[in-house]
């Protein structure tokens, strides 16, 4: 399977430095083995994708609206995201879960309208630290797994990506150790095996950087959702050349 090297750029860049970024991003060599997108703000959507028009870099959103068109403010629907360019949306990032009230339904909602209209959602998944230091990492896991895709086709779930994004090792620096985000990546193939025959593509998110990239990806994971060292030109060609 590809690695898939995303890049969350969060409420970051959304004008002119969107656009600079993109340019620079082209210019990277990327191994065909490889897959590189960018999540960025809804504003720097058209810069980006025109900029990246032809590369074999995708542009995706950070959410997307589990309904067509109506009374939702400030809400964005998939065809919006058409429009604009997006190929990809991030759905129930922990950010969302803790700070705009994302729950496994609406996040279920939301990837059943993105597969409805051809936008591939990456669904975020992931234990708070509290969890994980009570030994509640697994059942945590599967319930948002269980939540997020039970009634699932097959078809469906080919068509989707999962991130495993431990709440304790986003934006504080504390990686999880290669041991720990393989295991923990394992397990969730294993349930996605026994729910459907099938595991998608499983990224890993949660302080990954240049120097951390290549022992993480060697763990068994298939891509990095990368949120802080997406910002940095550098540090971003760096983990899409470790991949
Ligand atoms: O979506 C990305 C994750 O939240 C990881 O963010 O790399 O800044 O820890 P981070």
């Amino acid at each position: 399977m590809k690695k898939l090297i995303a890049g969350n750029w969060k409420m970051n860049m959304g004008g002119a430095d969107a656009k600079d970024f993109a340019v620079s991003l082209k210019q990277a060599v990327i191994d065909p083995a490889c897959e590189v997108l960018v999540c960025v703000p809804f504003t720097a959507i058209p810069d980006v994708a025109s900029v990246l028009n032809g590369s074999k870099i995708s542009v995706g959103a950070q959410n997307v609206s589990w309904a067509d068109s109506g009374a939702f403010t400030g809400e964005i629907s998939a065809d919006m995201l058409h429009y604009a360019g997006a190929t990809h949306a991030i759905v129930g990032h922990s950010e969302r879960r803790a700070m705009f009230g994302e729950t496994d339904e609406t996040v279920k909602k939301r990837t059943l309208k993105a597969l409805e209209k051809g936008i591939t959602p990456i669904v975020c998944i992931g234990e708070t630290l509290s969890q994980r230091k009570g030994g509640l990492t697994e059942k945590v896991l599967k319930s948002q797994l269980d939540g997020a895709f039970d009634g699932f086709a097959l078809q469906q779930m080919q068509r989707l990506v999962i991130a495993y994004e431990p709440v304790w090792a986003i934006g504080t620096g504390e990686t999880a150790t290669a041991q720990q985000a393989g295991d923990t990546v394992a397990f969730i193939r294993d349930c996605l095996n026994k729910m459907f025959g099938y595991s998608p593509r499983i990224l890993y998110g949660g302080s990954m950087n240049a120097s951390n990239a290549a022992e993480l990806l060697n763990a068994g994971i298939d891509g990095g959702l990368i949120g802080g060292a997406s910002l940095k030109i550098a540090d971003f060609k760096a983990i899409i050349g470790a991949a």
